[in-house]
């Protein structure tokens, strides 16, 4: 993939000894770069080439990128793993410092939410999770993952996307579309220390075969900003950006950051539906977020309190004939 990314026509011979593999094991690569979506030309006499260039991810560009913040950082860029969040995890369990990143092409078992898989794209999305450390326990990072959803939007706000907004907890959306999902797991002890591993899944330039297999409303940075996007670039603002909000969420946890949280909420005042694990569903209005990061729904005795865990947030569509 990486000879590929050029766009240029590369023979099997030539690619074979770039990978210093055997001439089979370029075709079985090939046959893996088409199942994960990418259009491979194959012109007899020529080789192949791609549909398009390739900006694959690459560390001297991302520490270009990260300018005088790569220090923070300490890069590993798999080419394909099973989870970026499980291999973290595992990385972390081993002692891995503050600022570990995993960033893949390819995952073979994304993972989202309660749950759910997680499908992205071989090298038109962004999948990476990074390692923090924090002094706190785990039971103090309730309102973690709507902090890392803020620092997403902050990037796609400066980078094209005025409109990107929060749906909590963390997805990022457009024009009620998912642009970004965030996956946080936590290890360590009750009163601390203890280590997050944020997950970011990030949509950058969806195929329509891909977001037609995904069943949600699904959109990608390149439409939202209407411009192409470098993902090496992306990869380093997001870094950048979540280094700087966990800093200030190690301090003082959600409470600076709630009412700028607020002012993205896309689901502000609208009547939204919770869901619960067990099918019960609640109805309400989204009234935002308290200082520990639960969603605040007013309903006919009041206001209800939710926590991430435990429920989904869907809005109720628009009733015909209402104003
Ligand atoms: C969601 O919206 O359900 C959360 C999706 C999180 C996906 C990311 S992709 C990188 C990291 N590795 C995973 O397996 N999941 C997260």
């Amino acid at each position: 993939m990486r000879t590929l990314a050029d766009g240029a026509f590369h023979s099997g011979e030539a690619l074979a000894e770039a990978a210093g593999r055997s001439r089979a094991a370029v075709w079985h690569a090939i046959r893996d770069l088409e199942a994960g979506g990418l259009v491979v030309y194959k012109v007899r006499g020529r080789g192949y080439r791609l549909q398009q260039p390739l900006d694959v991810l690459d560390a001297a560009q991302l520490a270009r990128c990260l300018g005088p913040a790569a220090s923070r950082f300490t890069l590993l860029l798999p080419g394909e793993v099973d989870s970026t969040n499980t291999a973290l995890l595992s990385q972390a369990a081993a002692g891995a410092p503050a600022g570990t990143v995993i960033a893949a092409e390819a995952q073979t078992a994304g993972r989202g939410r309660m749950g759910r898989a997680w499908a992205s794209a071989l090298g038109t999305s962004l999948t990476f999770s990074l390692l923090w450390r924090f002094e706190q326990g785990a039971g103090w990072l309730g309102g973690l993952s709507l902090a890392a959803g803020l620092a997403v939007v902050r990037v796609l706000r400066a980078r094209g996307v005025p409109d990107a907004g929060l749906k909590w907890p963390n997805d990022v959306v457009w024009r009620g579309c998912k642009l970004a999902g965030i996956l946080i797991e936590l290890q360590g002890e009750a009163m601390g220390p203890s280590a997050a591993v944020i997950g970011v899944g990030l949509n950058v330039r969806l195929s329509t075969a891909v977001r037609d297999g995904i069943d949600q409303a699904v959109s990608d940075v390149e439409r939202a900003s209407g411009a192409p996007v470098e993902r090496n670039a992306l990869l380093a603002a997001v870094l950048v950006e979540l280094a700087a909000v966990l800093d200030t969420f190690a301090r003082a946890g959600l409470t600076p950051l709630r009412e700028e949280w607020m002012a993205c909420d896309a689901y502000a005042g609208r009547e939204v539906q919770v869901r619960r694990a067990d099918g019960r569903v609640e109805a309400g209005i989204a009234r935002g977020i308290a200082e520990d990061g639960a969603l605040l729904l007013a309903n006919a005795t009041g206001i209800a309190r939710y926590h991430s865990g435990e429920v989904s947030l869907r809005p109720v569509p628009a009733r015909e004939g209402a104003a």
